[in-house]
């Protein structure tokens, strides 16, 4: 359920920030973020709350639609090649980068992060954006912190002597164009260093 959970999150927060976005598909990236967001810690804790796993359905599914749409972004570009080499589960590996991404995505796309809090009413509407968008990334870091989720890939099997083939791997994929920030191999690095 948190991994599962953590990827449909990572779908629609990406989709929503991707460069091809279109006002249909940050619609339903929106509103997959705000079902998600208030029941996923539900669907987790108490998994026979059914309302809580039907939202959980229904966001996925939104948030799937807008992937299909809009792309991805550098938290699928780097949880593939992680995934497949350790045998992490797709969506853990998404939950434990997501925070990263979002941080470094910051300077650019803090409008968008500010956004998604106000819609998931983790701040109110007239909140400062910075503020706002300060919080979305202190809300995912500790939702992957709830959901028991490793707080660093290391802690799910990476090792520092992979990590310039997996940069090398995330480099080629199609998700990283998607990112609303440039990414470039040194980033990559970067962001894998702070993971060991
Ligand atoms: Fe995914």
């Amino acid at each position: 359920t948190a991994g599962t959970g953590f990827d449909a999150l990572t779908h629609a927060v990406e989709s929503f920030t991707s460069r091809w976005a279109t006002p249909f598909t940050t619609a339903l990236s929106r509103e997959a973020v705000r079902l998600i967001t208030q029941n996923i810690y539900t669907a987790y804790d108490t998994g026979r709350v059914r309302a809580s796993r039907e939202y959980m359905m229904l966001a996925s599914l939104m948030a799937g639609i807008a992937l299909a749409n809009a792309g991805a972004g550098a938290v699928h570009a780097l949880a593939h090649p992680v995934g497949v080499r350790y045998g992490i589960p797709h969506g853990v590996a998404c939950g434990i980068l997501l925070p990263y991404i979002v941080r470094f995505n910051l300077a650019v796309a803090h409008d968008a992060y500010a956004d998604l809090a106000a819609a998931s009413a983790m701040v109110p509407l007239t909140a400062d954006k910075d503020e706002a968008a300060r919080k979305f990334v202190v809300y995912l870091e500790k939702l992957r912190d709830k959901l028991g989720l490793p707080a660093k890939l290391s802690e799910a099997g990476l090792k520092e002597a992979d990590i310039t083939e997996i940069a090398d791997e995330a480099l080629l994929s199609r998700s990283l164009s998607a990112n609303p920030r440039r990414v470039t191999r040194v980033d990559l690095l970067t962001i894998l260093q702070e993971n060991l």
